[in-house]
């Protein structure tokens, strides 16, 4: 791993979950711990980057010489990347809530005392967060993930077409040791030729070493 690998490149990182609220007490959100994201944010800028860490809610302290953004939904973290950018690398390792509620309880909601009937949530769309910034005039080679529990690399390679992407890193989240909040990951980073390159398990530490050495020799 050489330090200077990155130096003078500007990466913008993405990392954890995000929260969607519900009403003031609750939210929809998933279990991504930010440890990706974050072990790469610590290698990028090992490697010599100026990084940009935008994180979800997550309890991990913000590696050395990483400027991070907290953010808490998936609209607030579009608006920081739009923020911090332009840019010349974007690693995007956030699992970004697909949907948010579509309407916002400015109250803690109450159950009906005299029913016994569910509740019907409404959840709309929310930005793409990677194909938004992957589409830009100012475009970053753009780098995402893709968290599947099946059909891991026909539906990563499907992610890396639709979103217009350089790289997008295959990570198979139905294997409790590879996946969310686990420590160790195991990935398959495919490139635009559909070409697939393995990283057998390790630390997220030092998986995030090996993709910023290959991330940094693809944008090379
Ligand atoms: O945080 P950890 O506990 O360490 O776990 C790591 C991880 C499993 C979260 C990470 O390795 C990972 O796979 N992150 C991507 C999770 C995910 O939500 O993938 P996806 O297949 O839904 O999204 C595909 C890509 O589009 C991702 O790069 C995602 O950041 C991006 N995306 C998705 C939806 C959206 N609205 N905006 C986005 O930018």
């Amino acid at each position: 791993f050489e330090r200077g690998l990155l130096t003078g490149r500007r990466v913008l990182i993405t990392a954890g979950p995000t929260r969607e609220a519900i009403d003031p007490v609750r939210y929809v959100s998933n279990h991504s711990s930010g440890k990706m994201g974050f072990a790469l944010a610590e290698a990028a800028a090992e490697a010599g980057a100026a990084v940009t860490l935008v994180s979800g809610p997550v309890h991990l302290p913000t590696p050395q010489r990483v400027a991070r953004i907290d953010v808490v939904s998936a609209r607030d973290m579009l608006a920081a990347c739009e923020g911090a950018m332009p840019c010349d690398i974007l690693i995007a390792a956030a699992a970004v809530a697909d949907y948010r509620p579509e309407a916002v309880a400015s109250q803690k909601m109450k159950k009906d005392p005299g029913s016994d009937d569910g509740l019907t949530l409404r959840l709309v769309r929310n930005p793409d967060i990677l194909a938004t910034l992957a589409a830009r005039a100012d475009r970053p080679f753009s780098v995402g993930f893709a968290a599947e529990t099946e059909h891991l690399l026909d539906y990563a390679a499907r992610k890396l077409k639709s979103k217009n992407l350089d790289l997008i890193v295959a990570n198979d989240v139905a294997n409790p040791q590879i996946g969310f909040n686990s420590e160790d990951n195991a990935v398959s980073v495919i490139d635009r030729a559909l070409q697939a390159t393995r990283f057998e398990q390790a630390s997220k530490g030092q998986i995030a070493r090996q993709l910023i050495a290959f991330i940094a020799a693809r944008y090379h």
